[in-house]
């Protein structure tokens, strides 16, 4: 039996956030409910942030409320200020993530507050998940490129990779978020974000832009990642970072992963059923 390594399905929530269509909540509720038979362990289904910002997540409080959940399910919400954070627990998520970035570019269109003030906001919101027992995931995007400010420095990754961890994230998800990484560029700045944190709670967030995804993922297994986000069909990309593409596509990562012989013990016929109504969301 080889390596097993996880697929975090994020594709309702990264997905679906940079669909123009403004998606019937029945209709992503039926694709969670698709998804969680297929054999994921964590499905990312909401966030609560401001509607104004993503109005296509403005219903995730229904999303939640709709789901069956399956047995040993656990359904994400991204929450980036307390008050995303008591909508996510009056939803009840069963986890929640905080979502910084590396260059202050992507930051500031993203979150408007630079990376410090962010990193204070999420302070707040994880001073309360611990207090409650909330599972914290955390992200870091841009940690290869930044749409507005370049190349990011792997000292700017490790930055707020540290930051995370001190706050509690259980694990933190590094963000190609514009999939312009390259597998060098990727090895370099796992290097330095090793020294951070151990591969055990990182996990590896690969839009697929240009390609290269499933190089980048390449790049982190050889490195000792083994936990993946992915979105069926490869929906996706960040409403705030011009040329962000889909994530890359869970059916091809998990391809991908079996023919290097790891085990993800996911359901191949549901994950591509689920795939297909991915893009016919899209489609409208
Ligand atoms: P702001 O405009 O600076 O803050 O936004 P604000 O406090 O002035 O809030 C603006 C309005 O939103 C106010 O309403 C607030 O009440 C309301 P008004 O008074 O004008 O009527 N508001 C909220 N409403 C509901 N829930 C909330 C909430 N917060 C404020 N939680 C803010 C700051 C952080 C809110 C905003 O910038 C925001 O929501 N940003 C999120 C953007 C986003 O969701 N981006 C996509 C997710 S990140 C991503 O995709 C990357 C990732 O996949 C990894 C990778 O690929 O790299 C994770
Ligand atoms: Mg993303």
């Amino acid at each position: 039996m080889g390596d097993r390594v996880e697929i975090f399905e994020v594709g309702p929530r990264d997905g679906l956030q940079n669909e123009a269509r403004r998606i019937p909540t029945a209709e992503k509720i039926a694709l969670v409910d698709l998804l969680s038979q297929a054999g994921f362990r964590r499905i990312e289904v909401a966030s609560f942030v401001s509607p104004k910002w993503v109005p296509q997540m403005a219903d995730g409080a229904e999303v939640l409320a709709g789901i069956t959940r399956a047995e040993g399910v656990s359904y994400a919400a991204l929450t980036p200020n307390m008050r995303g954070y008591q909508r996510a627990v009056a939803a009840r998520a069963d986890e929640i993530a905080i979502f910084a970035s590396a260059s202050e570019g992507f930051s500031k269109a993203n979150l408007n507050a630079t990376i410090a003030e962010s990193l204070a906001r999420f302070a707040d919101v994880a001073a309360a998940a611990q207090a409650d027992g909330m599972r914290m995931r955390g992200y870091v995007s841009c940690v290869t490129n930044c749409p507005f400010d370049g190349p990011t420095a792997p000292e700017d990754v490790a930055r707020v990779v540290g930051a995370l961890r001190e706050m509690g994230a259980y694990e933190v998800s590094l963000g190609d978020t514009i999939g312009q990484g390259r597998p060098e560029r990727v090895d370099a700045m796992l290097e330095r974000v090793l020294e951070e944190l151990p591969a055990e709670r990182l996990a590896g967030h690969f839009h697929d832009t240009a390609g290269r995804a499933l190089a980048n993922v390449d790049a982190a297994l050889a490195r000792g990642l083994r936990v993946f986000d992915a979105a069926v069909g490869g929906l996706g990309g960040c409403p705030y970072a011009p040329g962000a593409a889909g994530n890359v596509a869970t059916e091809a990562l998990d391809a991908h992963l079996a023919a290097r012989g790891y085990v993800t013990g996911l359901n191949r016929a549901v994950v591509a059923k689920a795939g297909r109504m991915a893009q016919d969301m899209r489609g409208g």
